[in-house]
């Protein structure tokens, strides 16, 4: 295992939507063990294989908090098969958007569709934390971020902050 680059914001590739996995090989596992590895080292509670700059449709989550023991799910070409009516608002961040969040509206339950590990289909109910770590994560492989549910004002100065960091730092 080994931890991995995170992509951050202005990388494009936060932008690509990610391609379904056809075959869950050896490559795939070892991706996944990196991605566990990389998002408990950050800390984070998901993380989407493009934030390692691999555009596969490969997410991890934990949405465990504190002295809770550890519950590592990892979701192979998840999708979103069902979302409740009822929204809720809860303060979000991004390992690839670093030291910055807001907060987000999104809908409260959803019903999650994915292949573990072994290939099986697996269907999850979620909500709370879980529900939106699920949303987060599917749509970055989906190539959106979290600050596109903000309003173009707010996004638009996080975009401008984060090109002028990355022109800052190309300059040192
Ligand atoms: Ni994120």
């Amino acid at each position: 295992m080994s931890i991995r680059p995170i992509v951050q914001l202005p990388d494009k590739r936060l932008r690509l939507v990610s391609e379904p996995v056809v075959k869950i090989d050896a490559e795939v596992k070892k991706l996944v063990a990196d991605m566990f590895e990389t998002m408990y080292e950050a800390p984070g509670v998901g993380l989407a294989a493009i934030q390692v700059g691999v555009p596969k449709r490969v997410v991890t989550i934990d949405a465990t908090r504190g002295e809770e023991e550890k519950h590592p799910v990892a979701l192979i070409n998840p999708e979103i098969v069902w979302s409740s009516d009822e929204k809720s608002v809860h303060e979000e961040g991004c390992l690839s958007i670093p030291e910055f969040t807001d907060e987000v509206e999104r809908p409260e339950k959803v019903k999650a569709r994915f292949l573990d590990l072994e290939g099986r289909t697996i269907e999850v109910e979620a909500e709370g934390l879980f529900a939106r770590v699920l949303q987060h994560e599917i749509d970055h492989i989906n190539g959106v971020l979290f600050i596109d549910h903000l309003s173009k004002l707010k996004r638009d100065r996080v975009e401008k902050k984060f090109v002028k960091g990355a022109k800052r730092e190309a300059a040192e």
